[in-house]
């Protein structure tokens, strides 16, 4: 058999290419998605290029992005998924296996009590858990169990026999307290916090996909990318959340002090103000020996809220030990977790709400976990919506810090994301149809790229227990609370939010032409520019010179503060004290360079970004300007394609700039 001409041409151009495409492959990063790959040489060493916003065609040119000069303004990093110095550390995580628990008893979907089939003839008794405190439970007396029914108390201790077999678990189900509801004039709006532990607002992206594009896709949700957090750990961040103060700031709680108080005693907590005002109150964490105002601190003397499911989260890990609390006997416990504050809601629909649940169990110790709750927690958001109860109520899905693993935060993009936690707001859409909950709207959605902290989630509380009169005047800066609700000043920077320096994300540009070794890198970077300029050109060499490099102006860097990159720890048991002997260098940059080419008075300024470790460049030709006037240089390609003029230089021009 013969085969066609164009058979064989068409063989050897695949052949071509796939060896090409390996080539390349084999040394560009994962990092962004490339309209165009190219490889240079320059000085010997080889920079990768990927090239965005090419021209697609249109003869229109791209507009160019206005640069912020605001210099002392914070700029926020902004971070890849697929950030090539922490994407080891991801994969998909192995299920949890409940198997080897039982399930005599559950709760059905009327939150009635039910035996299961095989277990329908055992006897069965249940004990309240009843809070002491913090640090102790009480135990009811022992009732038989009413099949059927639901639950006798929030809390309970079930223990069943049958043949000789016993089986023993700790139920949770809210039950509807006695609570007053205020007469109010005006309408008042549910707050309900979703927090989960050590999760950047990456890792939320690429662990919970699902939950991120339903909250931004369906209910408006405003994700704050300049949230930085003000202390490493759980207390550091809900301390200033719940008080508007940090822990130095407010009296000693510490536990292993005897002079301590009880956080009650001293802490000026906001759900007071929501219960004061009327609202009944929630708090909620699922793991209790890890509790946030337990694990150093004293804790509570007194039940802090209308619902404190502490009891049930210290006997459930009692019985099944404290790490091992991921089961709720057969079941995985974040369904029972969301059940509860399902039924928080559901509960009282006449009435206001503040709940804050924290989660833990998944994501304090382990970076991939948390993505075994997307499915369920997306699903859950979702029929709740469907349900009407998030209509009356504010849904912040949050994280307190990002992840705080050595090896993670040995790396640049690990320690800017361990600052970086997700932060997130939902209004109802009742609330945005109001004039003032229009403003606020637009108000968040501005706040979200303007530096951020956990002192201002507190004023953000308090602006939603009580609306400001004024929402738009700009806040002032010497205030360290400043509401998200309100203009938050663009110009702010760490030092007025109260972000001590080595937790600052905010990037500095630093010159770039100091030393030698900055020196020959930048000099590298705009060769590999004008290199990606030709690239543009190479279609049209025929009219167009090729550029070379002429000079340089200025080469400068956006990276983070030296505090931040020589973090590595805290030198004390109580997280105070910063230890900056740490070494990391940044893997990434942005780079601004000022550069000019020849033949031709071209002068240009772009801004790319770098990584180091892969020696990876990606420019958007989006953001290059052409400073200089190039008058009637690419006179010969203008009426043809526009958007080459920024660079073409037609050969006739040549001697006449020269
Ligand atoms: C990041 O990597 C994952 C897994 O390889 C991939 O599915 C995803 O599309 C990547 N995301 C981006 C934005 O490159
Ligand atoms: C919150 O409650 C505390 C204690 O009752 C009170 O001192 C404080 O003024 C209240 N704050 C606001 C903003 O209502």
């Amino acid at each position: 058999m013969r085969l066609p001409h164009n058979f064989w041409n068409t063989l050897l151009l695949s052949i071509v290419c796939t060896i090409i495409y390996l080539l390349l492959r084999s040394s560009y990063s994962q990092t962004s998605v490339p309209l165009k790959s190219v490889q240079l040489y320059n000085n010997e060493t080889k920079i990768n290029i990927s090239i965005l916003g090419q021209d697609d065609g249109s003869r229109r040119k791209k507009d160019v992005k206005k640069k912020d000069d605001n210099s002392m303004s914070c700029n926020i990093p902004k971070l890849e998924i697929n950030g090539s110095d922490v994407v080891q550390f991801f994969h998909a995580p192995k299920p949890i296996n409940c198997n080897k628990g039982e399930n005599w008893v559950y709760i059905d979907r009327d939150n009635k009590i039910q035996l299961i089939e095989e277990r329908k003839d055992a006897k069965c008794h249940t004990q309240s858990i009843i809070f002491d405190t913090d640090a102790h439970n009480n135990m009811g007396p022992q009732e038989p169990l009413q099949v059927g029914k639901e639950l006798p108390s929030e809390m309970v201790n079930v223990r069943c026999s049958q043949g000789g077999k016993t089986w023993e678990l700790p139920l949770i189900s809210l039950q509807k307290v006695k609570k007053e509801t205020k007469t109010s004039e005006k309408k008042r709006w549910s707050v309900l916090m979703m927090s989960f532990d050590s999760v950047s607002q990456m890792t939320f992206r690429r662990k919970l996909p699902k939950t991120a594009k339903f909250l931004e896709e369906e209910l408006g949700t405003v994700v704050l990318n300049g949230y930085n957090i003000v202390g490493d750990g759980t207390p550091q961040a809900f301390i200033p959340i719940l008080t508007g103060a940090t822990e130095e700031e407010l009296p000693l709680t510490r536990k292993r002090f005897p002079t301590a108080s009880y956080v009650d005693d001293v802490y000026p907590f906001i759900w007071n103000n929501f219960s004061q005002a009327g609202y009944v109150t929630m708090f909620a964490e699922d793991q209790a020996y890890l509790g946030m105002m337990n694990y150093r601190l004293k804790g509570f003397k007194r039940s802090p809220t209308d619902h404190y499911a502490r009891p049930y989260f210290k006997q459930l890990e009692g019985r099944h030990g404290n790490t091992n609390a991921q089961c709720v006997g057969s079941d995985i416990q974040h369904k029972h977790w969301l059940r509860y504050a399902r039924k928080f809601l559901e509960a009282y629909q006449d009435q206001p709400r503040f709940g804050l649940m924290h989660h833990c169990v998944y994501s304090h110790d382990d970076i991939n976990l948390i993505g075994l709750i997307d499915d369920d927690f997306s699903f859950w958001l979702q029929s709740i919506s469907d349900d009407g109860l998030l209509d009356d109520t504010i849904l912040i899905v949050m994280a307190d810090h990002g992840h705080r693993f050595a090896k993670l935060r040995e790396t640049h993009q690990g320690q800017l994301e361990e600052r970086l936690p997700f932060y997130s707001f939902a209004l109802p859409k009742d609330l945005r149809a109001t004039e003032e909950g229009e403003k606020m709207y637009k108000n968040l959605k501005m706040n979200k790229d303007r530096l951020s902290s956990p002192f201002d989630i507190h004023q953000t509380l308090h602006d939603i227990l009580d609306f400001p009169a004024d929402l738009t005047t700009e806040q002032s800066v010497k205030s360290r609370s400043l509401s998200l609700l309100r203009p938050i000043p663009q110009s702010r920077n760490c030092d007025q939010a109260g972000i001590a320096p080595h937790w600052c994300t905010c990037l500095d540009w630093k010159d770039a032409m100091t030393t030698q070794e900055d020196k020959r890198l930048s000099t590298q970077i705009a060769g590999a520019i004008v290199e990606a300029f030709n690239e543009q050109l190479r279609d049209e060499f025929k009219i167009c010179s090729r550029l070379e490099l002429k000079g340089i102006e200025y080469a400068k860097k956006l990276i983070p503060k030296d505090d931040l990159l020589k973090y590595k720890n805290v030198k004390d048991k109580d997280g105070f004290v910063a230890d900056l002997s740490g070494k990391t260098k940044a893997a990434h940059a942005h780079y601004q360079v000022k550069l000019s080419t020849a033949p031709g008075r071209g002068v240009y300024e772009v801004t790319v970004l770098f990584d180091f470790v892969t020696r990876h460049l990606t420019l958007d030709l989006a953001s290059v300007s052409h400073v200089s006037r190039y008058g009637d240089d690419p006179h010969c390609i203008i009426d043809r394609n526009y958007f080459l003029a920024t660079y073409c230089v037609c050969y006739d021009k040549i001697g006449a700039t020269q």
